[in-house]
């Protein structure tokens, strides 16, 4: 029985679609950030139950069991799942998304002939398969399954155009005949084709693709939208594809290049710099925390520059205390942060803001970078890339054009990480060279949490 009129239904996505907007706009702040959240959850949830009351659901147990079973996953994935293994959650998530939108429409084939339908149909199983693939073969590269760098084979170009050239001719057939046969093709196409797009971007292209992907599911659950005649799934697919659109856009200008220079890179040759080599045999200067804590004495004008390394060893904290305890003493203490530093956009903002750093003091790259000039003392924190000059110097790099945080401006820079190894591009840093560099060598927390003690003492 149908429990909600038209009238009401339609009301009720209107309402859900205003939500999932202002959810999209209250994610854009870490003060807002929260509540968006819900708003989006309230926003689906709406969705879902209008939608269900105004259906006869004759499968209705089966609806059930399927929610059962995405919770039982789904929820327990989510609790558990570690800061820096986020973006390994959302490809997973993405991909999952993606093969739903591929299923849903590859369902409606039998019960349509029309061709505009067909085609659009054509379009949701074979994006819907790349997002599919593509977000695991991610997953795979993000979590170490499979290796980060990217992986090329010769005919790889080739073997892409023909099976571009071989979706096209399907979906032709698919919109021609309306033959099931066609729309597997098509899956089976876009599940070897998310494979082949993946697997020759690597290194810090990798997270920009989810976001990529991201995208592509957006466009194929808006197109299953289409197929089923439901404009909330329209709306809402429309949203998340404009979102990824934008957020890989804005990714990738952070790191100097152009989204088909990541899509595309790897399939022209791919110069790298050296790994690891150039460290091994050169001085570095190295001090332990209590030489850092006689620093900071001193020092007037100090930025924390958080990177990865901060968020895998959990020393939001143990930062975020020590720039308490600064301040206190009169010190003007920042942290300054690169729009790609860690591993998904705004990780930094969300570490700090969990370890109640006020907002004034996260600092953005265009903002900080004047201000190293007069700063006396720089703690970059489990960062590489993001103060790498290779960024600037080094046409060979595979991070060369990303604009980074100028530390070297500053007075002087200490490190904390535990080793000279490279961060996630895989290139050396020749400002642990330079003679106002120095290094203390360990785990971030464990370090900082030494610079803390020995700084309250000094008190
Ligand atoms: P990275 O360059 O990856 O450097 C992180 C450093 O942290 C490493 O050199 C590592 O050195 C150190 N480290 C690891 N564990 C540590 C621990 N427990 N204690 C202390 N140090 C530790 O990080 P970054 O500077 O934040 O740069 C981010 C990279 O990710 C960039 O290449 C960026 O392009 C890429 N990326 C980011 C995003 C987003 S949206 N954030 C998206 C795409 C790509 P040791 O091993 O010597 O300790």
């Amino acid at each position: 029985m149908k429990l909600l009129p038209p009238e009401v239904v339609t009301a009720c996505y209107i309402l859900a679609a205003v939500l999932f907007i202002l959810a999209l706009k209250g994610l854009g702040n870490p003060r807002t950030a929260r509540r968006a959240n819900l708003l989006g959850a309230a926003g689906a949830a709406i969705a879902v139950l209008a939608f269900c009351l105004s259906v006869e659901l004759r499968n209705i147990w089966w609806i059930i069991a399927a929610v059962v079973v995405g919770a039982i996953i789904a929820v327990p994935a989510a609790r558990r799942v570690q800061m820096t293994q986020m973006p390994q959650l959302v490809a997973a998530f993405n991909g999952v998304g993606g093969g739903a939108a591929a299923l849903v429409a590859l369902v409606e084939v039998g019960h349509s002939d029309n061709p505009g339908t067909l085609g659009v149909v054509a379009f949701t199983v074979l994006i819907g398969g790349v997002s599919l693939t593509g977000s695991f073969v991610t997953f795979g590269k993000l979590q170490g399954i499979l290796t980060s760098r990217a992986v090329t084979f010769p005919g790889l170009r080739a073997l892409m155009v023909l099976l571009v050239v071989a979706a096209l001719a399907a979906g032709t057939a698919l919109v021609l005949t309306g033959d099931a046969v066609w729309s597997f093709a098509l899956v089976a196409i876009g599940l070897v084709l998310g494979v082949l797009l993946v697997l020759p971007i690597g290194g810090a292209d990798v997270p920009i693709v989810i976001s990529l992907l991201n995208a592509f599911t957006g466009l194929a659950v808006a197109a299953s939208g289409i197929v089923l005649g439901n404009v909330l799934l329209l709306i809402a697919g429309t949203l998340v594809g404009a979102s990824g659109t934008i957020l890989t856009m804005a990714m990738a200008k952070a790191m100097g290049r152009t989204v088909t220079g990541i899509v595309f890179g790897a399939f022209r040759a791919h110069v790298s710099a050296a790994a690891g080599g150039a460290a091994a045999d050169r001085p570095v200067r190295t001090m332990g925390p209590d030489d850092v804590a006689i620093l900071l004495d001193y020092a007037q004008r100090v930025v924390i520059v958080p990177g990865y390394g901060l968020a895998v060893a959990g020393a939001h904290h143990a930062a975020a205390e020590l720039a308490e305890v600064l301040r206190a003493r009169g010190v003007d203490v920042v942290f300054g942060i690169h729009p790609v530093a860690g591993r998904m956009p705004g990780h930094m903002n969300v570490l700090l803001a969990e370890a109640n750093v006020p907002y004034d003091a996260l600092v953005e790259m265009d903002e900080v970078n004047p201000r190293f000039r007069t700063t006396d003392l720089v703690l970059v924190v489990g960062a590489n890339d993001v103060v790498n000059p290779a960024a600037k110097t080094s046409p060979g790099s595979p991070i060369y054009g990303m604009p980074i945080l100028t530390v070297a401006d500053a007075q002087q820079v200490v490190f904390l990480k535990r080793s000279l190894n490279p961060g996630f591009a895989g290139i050396d840093n020749e400002l642990f060279f330079d003679p106002k560099v120095s290094i203390v060598l360990g785990d971030a927390k464990h370090t900082l949490t030494k610079i803390l003690a020995a700084v309250k003492t000094t008190a």
